[in-house]
């Protein structure tokens, strides 16, 4: 939710942090500005939408600025205008400020500092820091670390911070409380970003800050502290991370190219999380390996898993299989309800926490929530957290002792999907040893269902390359649809509830997502001519009841997609479409399901000419609440 940049050293900086928050827009894209100094004074350039906005307005306003922070933004006080676009600045327009996050006793804050003759031009939260800053220097003007640090002691809330000051034209001061921002280190020059994408073309050694952290960025070096004022000693880690990385590779958006990426998603997968030898995998030991101490395993009773969006669904995907596989009673929980209305109190309950960006605000605050109401209690009541994450080193990663990092690299498109299919890997796999562990189910049963997993991505290319030339047939034919269903039951619920969201977020269609049984009970009563039904229908436990609830929505004149195996029978039959997959195993199914609805919500959303890529009203981490 909103990305800062920040950059000091010897090249002009305004390209720098444009060519930064390119990479950040995935974040928030509702309006965008720099500021830098230049001959004592600051210049601050913002524009309203989307960073091409900003670059225009730039272009008549070369400066040859080495320092300057930047913004993008994703509203949450204030509308998405130019007058609400980061950075804000104080009265005399001396410091300049870039925040993400949210500042909660801003109102407070604001109306002292109006009381003290302070002028303010926006609705933001994020106004008051500036003026803020600007009073404490008037006080006593001993340096901006020192006035930024007094000022973070007044602020509640979680964010970051990047602030430059003409007054102190060689420092960029930067703050992390609850927010990410990463300090990038080349030579002679420095950055900060709340994400390590829009740095990586310059620099591939970075040092995350921690919680409670103020660094000073000179051209000399960077001095780090702690909110108290003691110095601290951190050093850069090297990124494994390349530009290219970063960049389409040829693909029209970053969302299809992610949908092609799964297959390698599911190979890095197997490879990191299951034992390559095959007769390990059929002894009595568990043939998974994530990392987990021993202690991690005993007595489990009960799962509960927090998570939020696309993770939500893929959490309902690990539900079935922590309970069919491990036999472990498990309750999935959208993080934003669990926080004000947590279960009872049980005990040996695993708390599993699922966000791809691992800063989730919702779902910080559930695990945060759930570990305090643990302390204190006794043993069996401890809170005993896993988090399911692709950023090991976010916020997620500081808040929980133990990590699945899932393996789908770097996403960019703001709707998820090899980010998805890295979290079911990282289900089956928990699942699995889970199972080994508690001997649920017998080892050739583990390891029949692995070696069904190590034939996945091969049945993904394949989806692929049958998929794409039909959901674009079917995208011209329902490019301007209003309404549409997704049914799936059993392991293929969570499924079509994930193809409606895909559909929703990036096309702006209506769309839901039932369990294929629940339709007679109300929504059934949507249906006629003009309302499409996607069926997912793979060969299984539930098979024909799918087909037979395929057949209600027919005899209600829906025209219905068949996403499945079977070509012939009632199957043939019943479908006007076919969206075909291989024969895998029902289980498995979910990991090829959903490739055709990525691919189908991608293509309908093209041919309407919508930004795949950054879709409105949406950012890629939600990190307000
Ligand atoms: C869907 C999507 C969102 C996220 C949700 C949770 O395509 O991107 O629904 O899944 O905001 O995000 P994470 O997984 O980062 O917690």
């Amino acid at each position: 939710m909103c990305g800062i940049v920040g950059y000091i050293g010897t090249q002009a900086a305004t390209e720098i942090l444009l060519a930064g928050l390119e990479k950040l827009e995935y974040r928030g894209y509702d309006s965008a500005g720099i500021a830098t100094i230049w001959e004592g004074d600051v210049q601050c350039v913002r524009a309203k939408g989307k960073l091409h906005n900003l670059r225009s307005k730039l272009e008549q306003l070369e400066t040859p600025a080495q320092i300057g922070i930047g913004h993008t933004r994703w509203a949450t006080h204030g509308k998405p205008e130019e007058y609400n676009a980061h950075p804000h600045l104080d009265t005399a327009m001396r410091v300049a400020v870039v925040q993400n996050g949210i500042i909660e006793n801003y109102r407070e804050l604001r109306e002292d500092l109006k009381s003290k003759g302070h002028q303010f031009r926006s609705e933001t939260d994020t106004e008051v820091i500036p003026h803020l800053i600007a009073e404490i220097i008037k006080k006593s003007p001993s340096s901006l670390l020192d006035a930024v640090r007094q000022a973070v002691s007044h602020l509640e809330g979680a964010f970051a911070l990047a602030v430059i000051s003409a007054d102190y034209p060689d420092e960029l001061i930067v703050v992390r409380q609850q927010a990410p921002l990463v300090i990038g280190f080349g030579q002679g020059e420095f950055f900060c970003a709340s994400d390590t994408p829009a740095i990586v073309a310059y620099t591939r050694a970075v040092l995350p800050l921690d919680n409670g952290e103020i660094a000073r960025l000179t051209p000399l070096g960077v001095e780090v502290y702690n909110f108290a004022g003691d110095r601290l000693k951190k050093q850069p880690r090297l990124l494994n991370l390349n530009p290219t990385m970063v960049e389409k590779q040829g693909f029209k958006h970053f969302m299809l190219k992610e949908i092609y990426e799964q297959p390698g998603v599911v190979r890095a997968s197997l490879e990191a999380y299951f034992n390559n030898d095959a007769n390990a995998a059929r002894s009595s030991q568990s043939p998974i390996n994530l990392g987990l101490p021993e202690s991690f395993y005993a007595d489990i009773e009960q799962i509960q898993i927090v998570a939020c969006g696309t993770s939500w669904h893929a959490a309902l995907v690990g539900k079935y299989l922590l309970e069919q596989l491990a036999g472990i009673s498990t309750q999935v929980h959208y993080a934003s309800e669990y926080r004000y209305a947590p279960s009872p109190l049980m005990a040996n309950t695993l708390i599993i926490g699922v966000t791809q960006s691992g800063e989730t605000a919702d779902t910080l605050a559930a695990l945060a929530m759930e570990k305090e109401r643990r302390q204190g209690k006794e043993a069996k009541y401890q809170a005993r957290l896993l988090g399911i994450t692709n950023r090991p080193e976010s916020s997620l990663g500081h808040l929980v002792p133990h990590i699945i990092n899932t393996l789908a690299g770097i996403e960019i498109g703001v709707a998820a999907t090899k980010t998805f299919v890295a979290q079911l890997m990282a289900f089956y796999a928990l699942a699995l040893d889970l199972a080994a562990h508690r001997q649920s189910i017998s080892p050739d049963k583990i390891a029949d269902i692995i070696e069904g997993l190590r034939q996945i991505p091969k049945e993904i290319e394949a989806t692929l390359e049958t998929q794409e030339s039909l959901t674009e047939q079917l995208a011209h034919q329902f490019a301007e649809t209003q309404d549409f269903i997704f049914l799936g039951r059993g392991i293929n619920f969570p499924i079509a509830l994930e193809g409606a969201l895909k559909l929703k977020e990036i096309s702006y269609i209506h769309a839901e997502g039932y369990p294929a049984g629940e339709m007679k009970h109300g929504p059934i009563a949507l249906l006629d001519a003009k309302v499409p039904v996607v069926a997912i229908a793979v060969p299984g436990s539930v098979y024909e009841k799918v087909i037979s609830n395929a057949q209600e929505a027919k005899a209600r004149d829906s025209r219905l997609i068949g996403v499945t195996p079977v070509k012939d029978g009632e199957a043939g039959e019943i479908f006007n479409d076919l969206l075909p997959v291989p024969t895998v195993d029902e289980l498995l199914s979910p990991l090829v399901s959903v490739v055709p609805l990525q691919l189908l919500a991608y293509h309908i959303a093209a041919r309407r000419g919508l930004d795949v890529d950054q879709p409105r009203n949406l950012a890629k981490s939600v990190t307000v609440e």
